[in-house]
């Protein structure tokens, strides 16, 4: 496995690469914007294909690097359902899973230092956000964070891991890099109250000055989607109820983008195609699935995805491959929803 723990000394941020081999799909967890060219040369380094970047939660003591990274290698933007950032490319709950080639990453929503926290976890290890820290936990007295709710995030989650599961978090103001389960029960000071009360009172009562980013940071954070607006303006988006008018006509061919787990939980369009976003390249290149689909006679292709954002990168590639009838669903399968379209569960 290729693992790479980057530092962002500004902010006391690490930021996780992780990989399965060489010249294979990569993801990232936590990137810091000003360091969004060292990863991409670390990328370029290693061979690797940026599939996913992901937030633990909003950040606000740096400005993520989730819009340059998407904007830069087309990869796909990850955030929990209950983020207030305005798109990202796909949302995950407790239980999902985020999987590249070669590895899976367990998804625990783990709220409190903020409500849209979450940790992700591996086989031999935990990437845990603010929630815990080394030595430490992150605070909770901004972003709805909940003293409570973190309480029960590390002794009702983190905690039930197994000991020696390595603990990886998102920030260490004190040289430290990495702990496991077993060792932050025995000597992380915050975890050692008697009470939830007690450690609430804790919490409470710690009477932080506010990260000196906080004003800039978490505005920029709360809007990093993609403007689907540029690719409108091209004429290659449909709204929802133009693309209710143009399904079901001869030769219209609509691809649902999304992952296996998305199509489970939301449902399809009726009459969709699957070919998942991270195969778009393979597929949209001569002799690929969809150019063939996309070149017939009489056909148009018609891509969707959760949010509008996988599709409207989608459309660009299949437009430069050449398939210039190609559109997407502005807003995706949430806004065609919204919109009063059918879905139905995936057959
Ligand atoms: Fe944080």
């Amino acid at each position: 496995m290729i693992f790479r723990q980057l530092f962002d000394s500004t902010s006391c941020t690490y930021t996780y690469l992780l990989a399965s081999r060489r010249g294979g799909e990569a993801v990232i967890i936590d990137p810091v914007l000003e360091k969004v060219d060292r990863y991409i040369q670390l990328l370029r380094d290693l061979d690797l294909k940026l599939i996913k970047a992901v937030d633990t939660h909003l950040h606000a003591d740096h400005i993520t690097g989730l819009g340059a990274l998407r904007d830069k290698t087309q990869c796909i933007t990850v955030m929990g359902e209950q983020s207030g950032v305005d798109v990202v490319s796909m949302r995950v709950s407790d239980g999902d899973r985020i999987d590249i080639e070669g590895v899976n990453l367990d998804v625990i929503y783990t709220p409190g230092h903020t409500d849209d926290s979450y940790s992700f976890a591996m086989a031999d290890r935990v990437f845990t956000g603010d929630t815990l820290l080394i030595r430490g936990t992150g605070r909770t007295d901004f972003q709805r964070g909940d003293a409570r709710a973190q309480y029960e995030s590390i002794f009702g989650r983190l905690l039930k891991l197994p000991d020696q599961t390595l603990v990886y978090p998102a920030h260490d103001y004190k040289g430290d890099t990495v702990s496991t389960i077993g060792e932050e029960r025995a000597c992380n000071p915050r975890l050692q109250m008697k009470s939830v009360d007690e450690y609430i009172e804790l919490m409470n009562n710690l009477n932080l000055p506010n990260p000196k980013m906080m004003d800039v940071a978490v505005p920029a954070n709360m809007h990093v989607g993609l403007a689907q607006d540029d690719v409108a303006r091209r004429g290659w988006a449909f709204t929802p109820s133009q693309a209710m008018e143009l399904i079901g006509q001869r030769g219209v061919v609509l691809i649902d983008l999304r992952e296996r787990r998305e199509r489970e939980r939301h449902g399809i369009i009726p009459g969709s195609l699957h070919a998942p976003y991270p195969d778009l390249s393979d597929n949209v290149r001569p002799g690929g699935l969809l150019h063939e689909l996309g070149v017939a006679p009489g056909n148009r292709l018609l891509f969707y995805c959760a949010f509008g954002e996988r599709s409207a990168m989608a459309v660009q590639a299949a437009q430069q491959a050449g398939l210039a009838g190609t559109r997407h669903i502005q807003g995706g399968i949430e806004a065609w929803r919204k919109a009063g379209g059918q879905t139905v569960p995936v057959g």
